[in-house]
């Protein structure tokens, strides 16, 4: 039986296939129970604080939702809200913090760092986002793979497209070689994802009847598939590199033409959101005036089409991060 009680979430690296599974089972019960409107807590009494260096509106409130539901008390620390890496040391605040509360979620810029954090905490910590590993995003993308595609994770072909080496890139071919998906990424040869983790996916894929694709070929990476999923060219951090993205990109874009390209009526079209998919935003009106350009990594037909089950996905942020927290501080 799967105990993953006082575990650290802060890559799935660290998780087998099973525990995974546990997971993704765990976040349909409590997905159901909230439906029926129970109010049985899980985390009655429980303290848990989430400190973010960068911006979010999914994963905080996931969080702070998720948390409440099951009777637990939140503090949320911005980048200038704590002492954390100015004038105390990550260890030192790990150790504090670890005194106060039960659990903690990090999200920022290093991978580095949620693992300093990790270590000294003696609470479970979470992952809400690093430069490498993004992994209670792939818990939520596989739970809604499992309710939108009528076939086992294991028979499901998964293409992502766009920066292949991004926290998304990383995390989802992570996901997918656990769950023994054909998952492909495809990319410009420059955003391919490194090759140390390619090889390590590869390996782990031989034991779960994975496969793992890199390519460039856009007809050959999204054939057949039964998922295409994108992200943001350039990720929070990255702005400055806003005009080299678009160049390398513009091909990798999921439009109305890729889908039929692909060849499967059924297919879902996936994102983490946020997303560029309309000028409609600060950011976005920038880009259109520096650019020219009318959407970035999906059109606007696509992200509105019958493919798209984005919001879905973004509700079941809030079922899995419940059931990590449940799992590891209940
Ligand atoms: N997908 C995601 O992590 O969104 P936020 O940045 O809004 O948390
Ligand atoms: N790759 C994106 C994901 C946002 C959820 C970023 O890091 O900004």
């Amino acid at each position: 039986p799967v105990n993953l009680k006082g575990r650290n979430f802060v890559t799935l690296k660290d998780f087998t296939p099973e525990e995974i599974q546990y997971l993704l089972d765990l976040s349909k019960d409590l997905k159901a129970k909230k439906r029926t409107g129970s109010k049985e807590k899980a985390l009655d009494g429980k303290n848990v604080v989430l400190l973010f260096q960068k911006s979010s509106t999914r994963t905080r409130c996931a969080f702070e939702v998720a948390a409440l539901d099951e009777g637990a008390h939140v503090t949320f620390l911005g980048s200038s809200d704590s002492q954390m890496g100015k004038k105390e040391s990550l260890e030192d605040t790990a150790k504090v913090l670890g005194r106060f509360y039960d659990g903690m979620e990090f999200r920022g810029f290093k991978q580095e760092t949620v693992d300093i954090l990790a270590k000294h905490a003696g609470i479970p910590v979470w992952n809400g986002l690093t430069d490498l590993y993004h992994p209670t995003q792939i818990l939520a993308d596989l739970l809604t793979i499992s309710e939108h595609v009528d076939k086992p994770l294991n028979k499901v072909k998964f293409a992502f497209l766009g920066d292949a080496r991004n926290n998304m890139g990383n995390s989802l071919m992570i996901g997918a070689a656990k769950m023994g998906m054909d998952f492909r990424a495809v990319a410009p040869k420059e955003l391919f994802p490194g090759e140390e983790l390619v090889g390590e996916m590869k390996e782990l894929a031989k034991e779960t009847g994975g496969k793992i694709t890199i390519t460039d070929d856009v007809a050959e990476g999204v054939k057949d598939a039964d998922v295409i999923y994108t992200d943001v060219w350039v990720s929070m951090g990255e702005e400055d590199q806003f005009e080299e993205r678009i160049k390398l990109l513009k091909d990798y874009q999921v439009n109305m033409d890729m889908v039929r390209k692909a060849g499967n009526d059924n297919l879902i079209f996936m994102h983490c959101l946020p997303a560029f998919h309309d000028l409609e935003t600060d950011v976005g009106k920038e880009i259109h005036e520096k650019f020219g350009l009318k959407e970035m990594e999906v059109t606007d037909e696509v992200f509105r089409s019958k493919h798209s089950v984005v919001f879905d996905e973004a509700e079941n942020r809030m079922h899995t991060i419940k059931a990590v927290m449940v799992a590891t501080m209940g």
